[in-house]
């Protein structure tokens, strides 16, 4: 079998189509702009690159961007002054604060200061509760955008196999929530997990977010199965040309690919989903805070 490809930047275009047209109503009818505040604290290349991308594509969906660069010592008591006047902000529907955050800095205090109705991640303590007990909240973006693309292609998940690959919070914790939401029978595997080869085997459904390229090859898929890879990873790529790179998920795409009935690419696959479920998410605030 060869799997069929999951078009997330395809997917990621007709959803970014819908926000646009969504807000251009409200602008219109409504006189509301959508307003979208992205901090980034210190220079990591990875993090400018996605926050660039963010502003670029908030600003094509027609909505106000607003980035605020802040050096690498920022001391915590100026990071949350900012978030302060950012949630006291009728301009600002959304915020997001750029993970990892330098050493210095207490991650889950300053996510947690973010007002949950702006927390267009869904990070904050409050949104995760509310995924918990199944109620309204913000979801977070890479597993609403996972999510969407599984409901695409399957139609209803309910009664599926699920196996997550990673625990993490932004990722594997809330990715299971959603599925579980779904009525999937859900699995969170992880480092620990013994035979996490068997595990995966059984599942009809594999999202795959450990953070380690290429670890699930072809014989950890059950024939048929859809494959959702998260992983972003960065490698060298002496085939392109000295110091050049390339990026890989974390399922070795080839032999998944022989064996999956569908399957993400990366990249082009969750990576443009992100994106645009923050834009959706930002939408979302907004009509919120003026419903
Ligand atoms: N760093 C990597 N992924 C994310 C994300 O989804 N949100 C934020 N705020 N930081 C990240």
């Amino acid at each position: 079998m060869t799997a069929q490809i999951i078009d997330g930047k395809a997917f990621a275009a007709t959803v970014r189509d819908k926000v646009a047209g969504h807000v251009a109503r409200l602008k219109e009818n409504h006189g509301i702009t959508p307003g979208l505040a992205v901090v980034l604290v210190g220079e990591d290349p990875a993090s400018q690159v996605y926050v660039r991308s963010k502003g670029k594509q908030t600003v094509e969906v027609g909505m106000n961007s607003f980035e605020h660069k802040l050096e690498i010592d920022t001391s915590e008591g100026d990071l949350l002054a900012l978030i302060e006047k950012l949630n006291a902000d009728p301009a600002v529907h959304g915020i997001l604060v750029q993970l990892p955050l330098p050493g210095h800095l207490d991650e889950d205090l300053v996510i947690n200061a973010i007002d949950p109705a702006k927390d267009v991640d869904g990070f904050h303590i409050s949104n995760v509760g509310l995924l918990g007990t199944g109620q309204k909240s913000m979801v977070p973006c890479t597993p609403l955008g996972c999510l969407m693309m599984l409901r695409d292609h399957h139609g209803s998940l309910s009664g599926l196999n699920a196996v997550v690959i990673g625990r993490s919070n932004i990722v594997g914790k809330p990715m299971a929530q959603l599925l579980l939401g779904d009525s999937c029978t859900v699995t969170i595997a992880h480092s620990r997990t013994k035979d996490i080869q068997e595990v995966c085997r059984r599942a009809d459904i594999v999202v795959a977010a450990v953070g380690r390229r290429e670890m699930v090859t072809g014989d950890w898929i059950k024939p048929g199965a859809t494959v959702i890879d998260v992983g972003i990873n960065r490698i060298d790529a002496p085939e392109k040309g000295e110091g050049k790179t390339r990026l890989v998920g974390d399922c070795d795409y080839g032999s998944c690919a022989e064996v999956a009935g569908a399957i993400t690419p990366v990249p082009g696959g969750v990576g443009p989903m992100t994106i645009a479920c923050l834009l959706a998410n930002t939408l979302t605030a907004c009509c919120r805070a003026n419903a």
